[in-house]
């Protein structure tokens, strides 16, 4: 057995399996493309439905090395030599092709020739009723009996990935590691005991039935292989280490962690435990980023950001107070960037998104910490109320708070706080909920019942005739409507769109042989029952009359652009920003479409013009726009956008734009891409963090928004008497001078203020000191200062005070000179004026400021100012 890094026996067994006729494949991300799973947990989850038989292989074998996510034992990761989050899993596949024999026969090849482990070191275990793999063992490969171990299921059967699925009978290879000192029971040590002397590091799965969701299993339509064996595992065992932490995987962030923190691993077990938490999680968080997952507070986005507060809490164990999970990017690209290009096209992404989670958090890591304590020692334990402002105001989820009271027997009231936080769910949905269909809601369920749902022909017609089933004024069932007066309408079937998945619902005109009536706004209250909000506009509209239903074309049309443009985008953000785009929300109408998605920061004006590019590009090309009926289960095993959250019906449409965009959606298209006309973005801005909003236009609205802009540079034209394209220039030039002239003007206005004399200047003298009054009016602050300074030079000694007006109010400052502050003071003289002015103010002994309101006393004071001076 010779050391190998950890490239080495990645590249030795895929090499391996490619040598046995396999199909090398890069790894699937981590996203599965599964509605039962949250992550990508084992090699076979890309391969999942081919092992189902939902669709057919197109090669029969495979071997990858598959990233995956495992976050059930979260809590051990660190305190254990070898649980992590993140993980490579080695696999070989095949679908239908080979069988048990080969699978054993290859993996023994594998171990004992190309790692060369000591066939004495291993042990096997099977399913206790598999005697073929058993027989397989002994036979063709010679392991004596006594080292293969007949296990149970709950050791030697895998599967399914997920509720339902796949799954079957395993064996496992175990490599005898010779540490006996926990075994209680050395003479029958063997795979069966677990006090840790045999390490399994191989799993071959005989993926041979289908277990449905009553755990019942029927025979696949193929027998298969799926086999998993953990790289970091092997790589302790190829490098002679105790844990993965101590392999060539880990080295480079454990010694990036060592210098941002200033710590030594191996030194403190506690703090080892800490540096082992940071780098798992850094690898998972950065793994996770680079795959398309934003942090958020539900699914894998909540997954991620538990992740990165317990790293957080862990780095702040260190003494970590800043961001720091960016600084370790680096060091992981170098490790794994060649094998996960991923990560170095992500890298600043990443970083990006660290920072600003981390910010966040950090700030609240210590200030909650203190409150939880605090509460803690205040009654002993945390009821549902103190967990939920745990979480609510600091971000601490459940997990954390018992992280920090580490395994300690203090309660918890999980349930209480899992009810308040379902309370707090549900206010959310009463603030949003919909008015209008609230009140109805008991009618509507009951018509519903009676009548049963509308059926919707919008898709193929803009026109039908079907009978009025019920009209309903105020809540209330009534048999007709007269001019003027508004209600809703029932059909059993219709052409207008109900307002849904963010398009407007259509408008138009609704005649019957006794009236006419204004559709103002059709939509869903309950199930698929659609109501018709109307004003009858001339004569009467009566229950049970045929009516003929007639949708605003124009506005439909417009809105179908905008429906079409809104995937287009959707399309071109993904391929511009990067999969991590999803929408959050959108509003479709015929004026103009919004369309919210998750993006870190604001879009830089090149990457606008690159998303406006992208989608002209597909406009001009003028794609069909295709539009199929598909079962939910067949939609999902495709690669469709925006899916599995939603609840659909089993029916689905699928609305595919060429290869460039496919999204479940129930909207109304346009038939081909170039009838959208020019699209345009006209807005970009910040909804909340971490989302971002785009408003757009197309169609007749480009046209006038170009129209907009072309009479805006006309009118600028005219008034500046340039040629368009010397707009700019003319309009800079302009600037410059004005700049130029309010310099001037202020210049000038000094000048004036502090000029020689003034009309407004009272000179006298008190026990012959000359005293200089000037009355101003509207002057800046500062240049009264100024001009207080010019005139105390031209005085030599004295006192000078300028009186400002400003409207209703008078500012005024009292300069004396240095040498006369003993007999005169500055601060004295201006608290007496502003009193008589019916203000206040002082200052120092020198200079003074105050202020009134009395602006018509000015001459008064001024004239008897020796009065004030002297009092
Ligand atoms: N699916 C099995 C496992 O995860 C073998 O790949 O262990």
């Amino acid at each position: 057995m010779k050391f190998m890094t950890s490239e080495e026996i990645r590249q030795s067994f895929l090499d391996f399996f490619k040598s046995k006729g396999h199909t090398i494949l890069s790894s699937a991300s981590l996203i599965p493309n599964d509605p039962q799973l949250m992550f990508t947990v084992a090699g076979m989850v890309p391969f999942k439905p081919i092992f189902w038989g939902k669709i057919e292989p197109t090669y029969p074998r495979i071997a990858t090395c598959q990233k995956c996510i495992r976050t059930v034992d979260i809590d051990n990761v660190g305190k254990t030599p070898r649980h992590q989050t993140f993980f490579e899993m080695l696999g070989n596949f095949s679908f239908g092709d080979y069988f048990k024999k080969e699978a054993i026969i290859w993996a023994w090849e594998y171990v004992t020739e190309v790692l060369k482990i000591p066939e004495e070191k291993l042990w096997v275990s099977v399913y206790k009723e598999d005697d073929e793999a058993y027989e397989i063992w002994k036979n063709e490969i010679g392991v004596p009996e006594g080292k293969i171990v007949r296990l149970g299921k709950e050791d030697n059967w895998w599967g399914p990935a997920g509720p339902t699925g796949p799954c079957g009978p395993d064996t496992e290879i175990f490599i005898d590691t010779g540490r006996t000192e926990n075994c209680p029971n050395i003479d029958n040590c063997s795979p069966a005991c677990d006090c840790g002397r045999f390490l399994e590091f191989w799993n071959l799965v005989f993926t041979e039935y289908n277990q449905d969701d009553r755990g019942n299993l029927t025979p696949l339509q193929r027998k298969n292989i799926d086999t998993g064996l953990g790289l970091e595992r092997l790589t302790a065992i190829m490098q002679g280490v105790e844990t993965t932490f101590d392999t060539d995987l880990f080295q480079p962030v454990i010694e990036k962690i060592e210098s941002i923190f200033s710590v030594k691993y191996k030194s403190n077990p506690e703090q080892d435990i800490s540096i082992r938490v940071i780098a798992d999680h850094a690898r998972a968080i950065a793994f996770m980023i680079a795959d398309g997952i934003l942090p958020s507070n539900e699914g894998r986005g909540y997954v991620l950001r538990r992740l990165l507060r317990r790293a957080d809490r862990h780095a702040s164990l260190l003494g970590n107070k800043r961001p720091f999970l960016h600084k370790l990017i680096d060091p992981l690209i170098k490790k794994m960037g060649s094998i996960y290009p991923e990560l170095k096209a992500k890298k600043e992404l990443i970083e990006q998104i660290t920072i600003k989670e981390e910010e966040r958090f950090l700030d609240n890591l210590e200030r909650g910490t203190k409150r939880l304590w605090q509460m803690i020692d205040a009654k002993g334990k945390l009821n549902g109320k103190d967990l939920f402002m745990l979480h609510d105001t600091y971000g601490f989820h459940v997990e954390l708070v018992e992280e920090i009271l580490n395994g300690s027997d203090i309660h918890l009231d999980k349930e209480g706080f899992l009810k308040l936080m379902q309370e707090q769910k549900e206010r959310a949905r009463a603030a949003t909920g919909n008015k209008e269909y609230d009140d109805v809601s008991t009618l509507i369920k009951t018509l519903h019942e009676e009548l049963g749902g509308t059926e919707f022909l919008g898709y193929e017609m803009l026109e039908t005739r079907s009978e009025i089933k019920t009209i309903i004024k105020k809540g209330v069932q009534v048999h007709q409507l007269s001019k003027g007066e508004e209600g809703e309408v029932i059909f059993d079937k219709t052409v207008f769109y109900a307002e849904k998945g963010g398009q407007v619902s259509d408008t138009g005109i609704l005649e019957t042989s006794s009236g006419v009536a204004e559709v103002l706004h059709v939509y869903i209250p309950h199930q698929d029952i659609v109501l018709h909000k109307i004003k009858v506009i001339d004569g009467l509209l009566n229950k049970g009359e045929l009516a003929l239903l007639k949708v605003d074309v124009e506005k439909r049309k417009a809105t179908a652009r905008n429906h079409t443009a809104t995937h287009l985008l959707h399309a071109a953000l993904r391929n511009i920003l990067g999969e991590h785009v999803k929408q959050s929300g959108s509003l479709v109408g015929p004026e103009r479409l919004r369309f919210d998605f998750s993006h870190f920061s604001q879009l830089k004006p090149e990457e606008i013009m690159a998303i406006e590019e992208t989608v002209n590009e597909i406009v001009l090309s003028a794609l069909p726009v295709t539009v199929e009926e598909k079962d939910l289960e067949e939609a999902k095993s495709e690669d469709v956008i925006a899916l599995f959250e939603e609840k659909y019906g089993d029916k689905v449409r699928v609305v595919s734009i060429s290869d460039f965009s496919r999204e479940l959606c129930a909207g109304t298209h346009v038939e081909n891409t170039g009838e959208i006309g020019l699209f345009k973005i006209i807005s970009e801005s910040s909804v909340s963090a971490g989302v971002r909003r785009i408003d757009a236009i197309t169609g007749k609205e480009s046209l006038k928004y170009l129209r907009k802009l072309t009479a805006l540079a006309s009118d600028l034209k005219d008034v500046l008497q340039v040629q368009e394209e010397q707009i700019l220039e003319k309009t800079l030039s302009l600037l410059q001078e004005l700049k130029g002239k309010e310099k001037e003007i202020k210049k000038l206005k000094e000048k004036l203020l502090s000029g020689k004399t003034s009309a407004n200047d009272h000179e006298f003298s008190i026990d012959d000191v000359k005293f200089l009054v000037r009355i101003v009016e509207d002057a800046p602050a500062e240049l009264v200062r100024n001009t207080a300074d010019v005139l105390m030079q031209r005085l030599g000694q004295g006192v000078v005070i300028i009186f400002n007006k400003q409207g209703d109010k008078v500012i005024f400052v009292v300069k004396v000179s240095q040498e006369l502050t003993k007999h005169f003071n500055a601060g004295h003289i201006a608290k007496n004026i502003a009193k008589a002015l019916g203000g206040g103010g002082g200052g120092r002994p020198d200079f003074a400021q105050a202020g009134g309101k009395e602006v018509n006393n000015i001459e008064k004071v001024v004239n008897s100012l020796e009065k004030y001076v002297r009092a």
